[in-house]
């Protein structure tokens, strides 16, 4: 897997910290990058679950049931989640913790840009190097580009979702199985078709499992 992300951390940038470039441009970036944080009644929403089993859910921002209770995935993607990961065998709040690329509501649940996605990453780099998790689950694009955006090659962000999905990639950078996967919402929106469900969850599953397998380091 040597070289499957540019590892371009850019040791000469004061920014840049243990997991490279844009990972310790802190609060005052993301206050001055991006203005959400004015209009929603949860900022900067915190990661929740124990995390017992190493697991590390990220999706893509919180949505209005989110936003109200204060809590990553308590809503309708949330009830899909818990199903996926019970039917796996596991616990959400208790194996898993969950979080957000994007960590404030963004308004009309828009997809997050890359400027809120870019202001937003070192909290989520900040709370993987806390967590340290053993596999780190990726729901939809925008937790894709939110994690990986600043290391991806040309080549890399040519990559459509329907590529990503299903890889399960040894990170050596954080030192963890990186599992990109649609997000809950696919499944929501295609619920005439069974197949569709049946694959992802499988696909969690095996996402799941790896949190009992090391990430072999090169
Ligand atoms: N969708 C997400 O991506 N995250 C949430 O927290 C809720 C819905």
């Amino acid at each position: 897997m040597s070289g499957f992300f540019e590892l371009g951390v850019e040791a000469s940038d004061p920014n840049a910290g243990e997991f490279g470039r844009g990972a310790s441009v802190r609060g005052g970036g993301c206050r001055q990058r991006c203005q959400l944080f004015r209009g929603v009644l949860s900022p900067y929403m915190e990661p929740y679950g124990k995390g017992q089993r190493g697991v590390l859910i990220v999706g893509e921002a919180p949505g209005a049931e989110e936003d109200r209770q204060g809590r990553p995935f308590v809503g309708p993607s949330g009830e899909e989640l818990a199903k996926g990961v019970d039917w796996a065998g596991y616990d959400l709040d208790r194996d898993c913790v969950r979080t957000n690329v994007c960590r404030c509501r963004p308004p009309k649940n828009a997809t997050p840009t890359a400027t809120q996605l870019n202001a937003c990453r070192w909290r989520l780099l900040e709370h993987i190097e806390e967590m340290k998790p053993r596999v780190i689950i990726l729901l939809g694009r925008p937790a894709v580009d939110g994690l990986l955006g600043h290391r991806l090659t040309e080549r890399m962000g040519g990559l459509t979702m329907t590529d990503w999905v299903g890889l399960q990639i040894p990170d050596q950078l954080l030192k963890a199985w990186i599992c990109p996967l649609y997000h809950p919402a696919y499944l929501m929106r295609n619920k005439d078709d069974p197949s569709i469900r049946r694959v992802w969850r499988e696909q969690l599953k095996i996402a799941l499992d790896l949190c009992d397998k090391p990430v072999p380091q090169e």
